[in-house]
């Protein structure tokens, strides 16, 4: 018999109406509101349809200063994420919430219950909230350091992971007869005592159907990377070039491998922003109209916001930047990953400013591409073989349009090569991902016990 070979995962980010800066503008992106459940809905079941293993919602805690030019839009992903579990079935949903602004119980009880709700198919992205303007919006006393971020991150993950583990499996018994609807010794308190927190539990909710939800991170720093090889299962990354994304691949498994865990307990999904049609200079003709739609100041403001507010406005558009442009990536408080990705094109390409923000512009610092349905499967098919991914982030420049072209052009022609399922087998996240089953501490003690 054939052995089944590796199979490629596939989420959906959702954003906007498309990844592009100017999508919001665009006549082929959606003419829904921002604010309409319904759109977000609707892309979940499309991508429910065509076999994705997740949605996924980002997240900022700050509005922006270029609301009046860019389609800003931050509808609260846990409250959105409770509507797709009532109207999809099979696909993983994934939302981002901060450990910096919210409490450990808060959000314990958030992500437990759309698992329950969705039939154990949440998934949860641990963000430390890199934007220098949302601390602003929680207490005014500025942004606490990257260090402190991760550091209390690691708190909040020891707590939360208790919550999840404070009841059995088996506690509820619902015994209307007998007058007893749950076990006291299956349900405990985790009497967490830290730096940052201090919580009794037990959870005020029984264990759910995933256990837990399915951990999903996107720091890429050192830090941020030795927090995945801890806790990730799935791993957002923005690369622009293979080689990036082969030595990230390569580091986060022997992470990952060192923290003790199997490197196949983690997933890496590198982001993915295809414009396809059906020749190349088709493709690369609508990535330009977009291009030409996006405003070089809404770029140069977003550019301020990555480096944590670092002002920009003196730098021209057309001469050819150096690394001196930019302050040291080691002094910036916000998404250092990003900022590094960035440099790192600068030192290799030397582009104008405008051209920077036009690259940036097409999918933040994340991959771009415009092709042939062949050629974005043939892309897939060669980061996937070659050490780079183990399944993608697509980012369509256009939503739902180019959503829909990868659809009905690309996964027929990753499943025809074996790479990609035909059909759902599993029912949960964890399933859909090949992710082991978290151990619950009641199942161990029992083991013990025997
Ligand atoms: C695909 C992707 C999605 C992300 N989504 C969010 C998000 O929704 N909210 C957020 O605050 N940060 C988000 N981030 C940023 C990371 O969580 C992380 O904070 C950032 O990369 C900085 O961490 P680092 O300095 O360890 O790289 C995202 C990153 C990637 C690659």
């Amino acid at each position: 018999m054939d052995a089944v070979k590796r199979q490629l995962h596939l989420n959906l980010f959702i954003h906007g109406r498309g990844h592009h800066e100017a999508s919001w503008r665009h006549p082929a992106s959606s003419p829904r509101a921002l604010t309409d459940i319904r759109y977000y809905q609707d892309l979940a079941q499309r991508a429910e349809a065509a076999l994705f293993d997740s949605v996924f919602l980002a997240d900022q805690l700050a509005l922006g200063d270029d609301a009046s030019q860019a389609a800003r839009t931050w509808l609260e992903p846990v409250t959105v994420l409770a509507a797709l579990a009532a109207s999809t079935s099979k696909i993983g949903l994934i939302g981002t919430c901060s450990t910096t602004y919210t409490e450990p119980f808060n959000l314990a009880r958030q992500f437990g219950s759309l698992d329950h709700i969705s039939n154990g198919r949440v998934g949860w992205n641990i963000v430390t909230s890199w934007l220098a303007t949302a601390a602003a919006n929680f207490g005014g006393s500025g942004q606490i350091s990257h260090s402190d971020r991760y550091a209390r991150g690691e708190e909040f993950m020891t707590v939360v992971k208790a919550l999840w583990d404070s009841w059995a499996a088996d506690a509820v018994i619902d015994d209307r007869d007998h007058g007893r609807y749950a076990l006291p010794e299956r349900i405990r308190p985790i009497n967490h005592k830290g730096d940052c927190y201090q919580v009794a539990g037990p959870l005020n909710l029984p264990r759910t159907p995933q256990g837990r939800p399915v951990f999903v991170q996107a720091g890429s720093s050192d830090t941020g990377r030795r927090f995945a090889a801890r806790h990730a299962e799935a791993v957002f990354t923005a690369h622009l070039e293979k080689a990036t994304a082969q030595a990230f691949y390569a580091d986060l498994k022997s992470l990952t491998a060192a923290e003790g865990r199997s490197p196949g307990q983690v997933v890496i999904l590198p982001g993915l922003s295809p414009m396809i049609a059906a020749t190349e200079a088709e493709a690369q003709r609508l990535a330009r109209e977009l291009n030409e739609l996006s405003d070089p100041e809404v770029g140069r403001k977003r550019l301020s916001g990555r480096f944590g507010g670092h002002d920009f406005s003196n730098l021209p558009l057309d001469r050819p930047l150096v690394p001196e442009d930019f302050p040291a990536t080691a002094s910036v408080e916000a998404a250092r990953s990003r900022t590094e990705v960035i440099l790192s094109l600068v030192r290799r390409e030397s582009p104008t400013l405008r051209q920077l923000l036009g690259t940036l512009a097409g999918a933040r610092g994340h991959f771009t591409f415009a092709g042939t349905p062949e050629q974005v499967a043939d892309l897939i098919d060669d980061w996937f073989t070659d050490g780079a991914a183990d399944g993608f982030n697509i980012m369509p420049p256009l939503l739902p349009s180019m959503l829909d072209v990868f659809s009905a052009e690309v996964i027929p022609l990753l499943q025809r090569r074996g790479l990609f399922r035909t059909a759902y087998e599993g029912a949960t996240l964890r399933e859909h991902y090949g992710l082991p089953w978290p151990q619950s501490s009641f199942d161990a003690a029992m083991r013990e016990k025997v």
